[in-house]
């Protein structure tokens, strides 16, 4: 089993870096993880290259990753919730999934994606709503075939209590891996 996971916090040791941890403690298999700010992804540019072509014209590190966003059993975005969205370099790599659309929509081509299981984590420090984050996480989880979603940690009152506090956050992060490691519960 492999599962992919988008990080977009810049914080190494930060709220959504423990849940992260939470959930990685009980994923079986490998994990490829993606911290996307210090990736060097650059964000799709609109070149409407892949309108015409596979692949994408861009040439850096998202190349390796396209055979294992494709291949790979789970995808997880985990994301502090920035502005009630997920964090910019979050959303900069994730257009780089427009190859994908194009494929499909002005190619006529089915898209080499293997279904999937998804996952969304995401860290609030309690203001505003978070719902616009994890709808568009459940966006871009779709348009990368994750056809079922698990259990959403998330901690959303960060200023009060971290998420190494919040206890619901992180049993929700433990669920969230059993269901990733295709136990339902
Ligand atoms: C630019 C910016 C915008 C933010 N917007 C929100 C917001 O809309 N809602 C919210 O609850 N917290 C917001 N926060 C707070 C972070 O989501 C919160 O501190 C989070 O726990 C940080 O997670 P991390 O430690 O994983 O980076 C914002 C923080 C920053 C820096």
């Amino acid at each position: 089993m492999h599962t992919l996971i988008f990080n977009g916090s810049p914080h190494k040791n930060g709220d959504t870096a423990c849940l992260i941890a939470a959930l990685r403690e009980n994923l079986i298999g490998e994990v490829t993880q993606v911290d996307c700010y210090r990736a060097r992804i650059s964000p799709c540019t609109d070149c409407r290259w892949c309108t015409k072509n596979p692949g994408c014209a861009i040439q850096d590190e998202m190349q390796s990753l396209y055979p294992i966003l494709e291949s790979c059993d789970n995808i997880v975005i985990a994301s502090p919730v920035y502005f009630s969205l997920p964090t910019a370099p979050v959303l900069s790599v994730a257009s780089r999934i427009q190859t994908y659309f194009c494929q499909s929509f002005f190619r006529k081509s089915p898209v080499p994606i293997a279904p999937k299981r998804g996952g969304i984590i995401l860290a609030g420090g309690g203001s505003g709503s978070a719902e616009p984050a994890e709808a568009t996480a459940r966006r871009l989880l779709k348009y990368m075939k994750a056809k079922q979603i698990g259990p959403v940690a998330a901690s959303l009152a960060t200023d009060r209590i971290p998420a190494r506090e919040d206890a619901a956050a992180l049993e929700a992060a433990h669920s969230l891996a059993a269901f990733l490691n295709g136990f339902q519960e």
